[in-house]
């Protein structure tokens, strides 16, 4: 028969593919499961954007191959939407590409960046992709631990001298999953510094910076250098409910987006042109719906906390995303398990993004109030059994 690849023989089990098996298997059993899981959107996509897509596809002219950077007028109503959101400027035609959701992207940059050895800086816990690109790219990861003492932020000072030598990429995303911390101006700008003095190029995920319960989060590509050593990741998914559409964009520094637009011209065709058109809509149509969103999910994170508290955790109520960092006693694995197995809750262990995720469990809030409330009924009668 066949082997795979040593490139893949690498790869752990993706973390939410083998949670959904798990789940699929007691649902199949007839358990009642209550999902904190994955964090995927229980809220259906604003009609303004569905009309648009319904719109979208009954055009021709879009039913061709969506072959390019993505089309003019959204990466226009990109362009507009960071001057607008963040003061920032974008050249739409050297600074923008379209994604199949940022997923995609963040996946296939390692492959643009990376010869075989070279090193990125990775945070630990994190979206697990930023690694998992890295190893497919042959590149080696170089774990960054996010510890709650230093607020969940990497210690970029302590990363030893070699490693720096053959360091290409540096991951950060803010606000963050799993830990939902957030960053402060300072620490970007000094990640900046020291990414132009290393000759890194600093990658940034911002797939959560619309969803906050405060204060909007500081953007990466508003300060000063930005655009010199880096790029933003951008996502339609979580802002507008989309994450079945597939649609995201990378924007910033023009050689890095034009490395990136040569790997994927020649690997994919593009996204389809009716969901970029429908994208159009989510980013210049009415907001109102991501001001609801947000009260929803600050609504459901309160019940969360508030439970999480009564239940006898202690725990802050985050500053935004749609994820709850819980520390635990003792094992995630084994806490999540005991959780699914006596109460039919599913909750991801903090250690499946990374060791320094041991002693946490990361709840995802995607689904409805009424099943938060049942969690929390469910999880303090365990609790207080156990
Ligand atoms: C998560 O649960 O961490 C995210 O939904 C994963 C993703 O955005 O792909």
């Amino acid at each position: 028969m066949f082997e795979v690849s040593k490139r893949l023989q690498k790869l752990p089990p993706y973390l939410f593919a083998e949670i959904d098996r798990k789940k699929k298997e007691l649902i199949s059993e007839g358990v009642n499961i209550i999902d904190f899981g994955i964090g995927d959107p229980d809220l259906p996509t604003p009609e303004n954007i569905i009309d648009a897509m319904k719109k979208g596809v009954e055009n021709p002219s879009f039913h061709r191959y969506p072959i390019g950077k993505g089309t003019p007028a959204f990466r226009k109503a990109i362009s507009d939407f960071y001057k607008k959101n963040y003061e920032v400027k974008l050249n739409p035609d050297e600074e923008i590409l379209v994604l199949i959701g940022s997923k995609e992207g963040i996946a296939h940059l390692p492959w643009a960046l990376l010869n075989p050895g070279d090193i990125s800086l990775v945070p630990e816990p994190g979206y697990p992709v930023y690694h998992i690109g890295t190893i497919l790219a042959e590149g080696t990861p170089f774990f960054m631990p996010l510890k709650a003492e230093n607020g969940f932020l990497p210690d970029i000072e302590k990363i030893p001298g070699d490693i720096l030598e053959k360091a290409r990429i540096l991951f950060l995303n803010y606000p963050n999953n799993p830990t939902a911390a957030f960053v402060d101006r300072d620490f970007l700008i000094e990640a900046i510094k020291f990414c132009k003095k290393n000759e890194i190029v600093l990658v940034y995920d911002a797939a959560y910076s619309e969803i906050y319960f405060g204060e909007k989060p500081v953007s990466f590509l508003s300060l000063p250098g930005a655009k010199d050593v880096g790029i933003e990741f951008h996502s339609l998914s979580k802002t507008y409910n989309m994450t079945g559409w597939r649609i995201g964009w990378v924007c910033g520094n023009n050689k890095i987006i034009s490395a990136l637009a040569k790997i994927k011209e020649n690997i994919d065709s593009g996204t389809f042109e009716a969901i970029q058109f429908a994208g159009i809509e989510a980013i210049t149509g009415s907001q109102e719906s991501v001001k609801e969103l947000r009260a929803i999910y600050k609504k459901r994170m309160n019940i969360l906390v508030d439970g999480l508290k009564e239940a006898g955790f202690e725990i802050d109520m985050p500053k935004g995303t749609f994820y709850c960092w819980l520390k635990i006693q003792g094992s995630s694995i084994e806490t999540a398990s005991y959780l699914l197995e006596e109460a039919g809750i599913v909750a991801t262990p903090g250690i499946g993004f990374g060791p320094s995720g041991e002693g946490y469990l990361r709840f995802s809030i995607t689904l409805p109030e009424d099943k938060i409330i049942e969690g929390i009924r469910r999880m303090k009668e365990i609790w207080v059994k156990k």
